[in-house]
């Protein structure tokens, strides 16, 4: 019988960050932000979206009665858990950002069901992200043990701990892959075959490509509500670095791009005007109608995937998808070599 230890015995954190030293951010702030709005086309990193509000924000999001991916995902989800079960055994769940406590909690609950042990090992890089979402889990879960990583994906996949069960599964779900471009997602899958001993597993989660119509909708809801999280990046630069960005002289912008296969959000300038982010000592200079490329989030062709998948040593094992083949969620398996 599991003994049920108190919740404090039974998270683990174990910080890759080495908390002595300054991040690259306190190092160098906002050398991220200088470098994209410095380059034509202007860009800057998605990162910026998630303060407090840009949090919510998304949140709200992935309940817009456009924005089908969180709500196809978590059915598709609902119904293959108990067959990954079957096919994983026993099996400790990594995840790759602390995680959407609803689709975990889906995991964890084939995994009860089936009267497996619970092991959960979410990697974040922010330490009290890590803690506040294991102690919600770990009230709900009386025998599950959390093995947080504290670090980046890159550090963390470098440095598994020992597995503590038979067999483990690295979950990569929400679609977040979408957000990396190509020559990242490669990057990505190489980490993940590396970190993976053979027959060790992967979940996947990708957002499908379809007509632009339905993408351009996802991207711009009646709401407003991603553009209200579009613009929010600029009053997070403007509080974070004391800039000026006027939000009300930006405009939001989601276009399908379909050679590329992708969704790229941008922020338009309405008019010429200059902008200043005091501490970063930076001027950027604005033409009417130029944009900032905010995010992209590509869509995926399933066989293109699962080629892709293949030429990185992760053999795809099953794949699910909605009715409308509108997302998929792919279960892979190292295999040797
Ligand atoms: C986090 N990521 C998967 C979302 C997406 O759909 O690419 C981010 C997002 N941007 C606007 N809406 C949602």
């Amino acid at each position: 019988m599991p003994q049920n230890f108190s919740a404090l015995d039974r998270v683990h954190l174990v910080y890759l960050v080495d908390r002595s030293l300054p991040s690259e951010d306190e190092l160098h702030p906002g050398s991220d932000v200088i470098r994209g709005l410095s380059q034509a086309p202007k860009t800057l990193p998605p990162r910026y979206f998630y303060d407090d509000r840009g949090s919510q924000l998304f949140e709200q999001i992935t309940e817009l009665p456009e924005y089908y991916l969180t709500r196809t995902e978590t059915e598709i989800l609902k119904a293959c858990a108990p067959e990954i079960v079957q096919i994983t055994g026993a099996c400790e769940l990594i995840e790759l950002g602390s995680g959407n406590s609803t689709k975990t909690r889906i995991l964890l609950d084939a995994y009860r069901s089936a009267d497996h042990p619970l092991v959960y090992c979410p990697i974040d890089i922010s330490a009290g992200i890590l803690e506040s979402s294991a102690q919600s889990l770990l009230s709900d879960y009386p025998t599950l043990e959390v093995y947080g990583l504290v670090g980046t994906y890159e550090q963390a996949l470098e440095k598994l701990p020992q597995t503590h069960l038979q067999s483990r599964m690295i979950g990569f779900i929400g679609s977040t892959l979408g957000n990396l471009n190509p020559q990242e997602c490669d990057i990505f899958l190489d980490q993940i075959a590396s970190a993976l001993k053979p027959k060790e597993y992967f979940l996947l989660g990708i957002d499908l490509h379809k007509s632009t119509a339905r993408l351009e909708a996802a991207y711009n809801d009646r709401q407003g509500v991603t553009a209200e999280f579009n613009l929010n990046m600029l009053r997070h630069l403007n509080q974070r670095f004391q800039g000026d960005f006027d939000l009300t002289q930006f405009q939001h912008v989601a276009i399908y791009n379909e050679a590329e296969r992708q969704i790229e959000m941008h922020l338009r300038s309405l008019r010429s005007q200059t902008v200043r982010l005091n501490t970063l000592d930076l001027t950027v200079e604005f033409s009417a109608g130029e944009t900032i490329l905010s995010e992209i989030s590509r869509k995926f062709d399933l066989d293109e995937m699962k080629q892709l998948l293949s030429a990185k040593k992760l053999d795809w094992v099953r794949v699910w998808t909605d009715s409308e083949q509108a997302f998929a969620v792919l279960l892979c398996q190292r295999i040797l070599g």
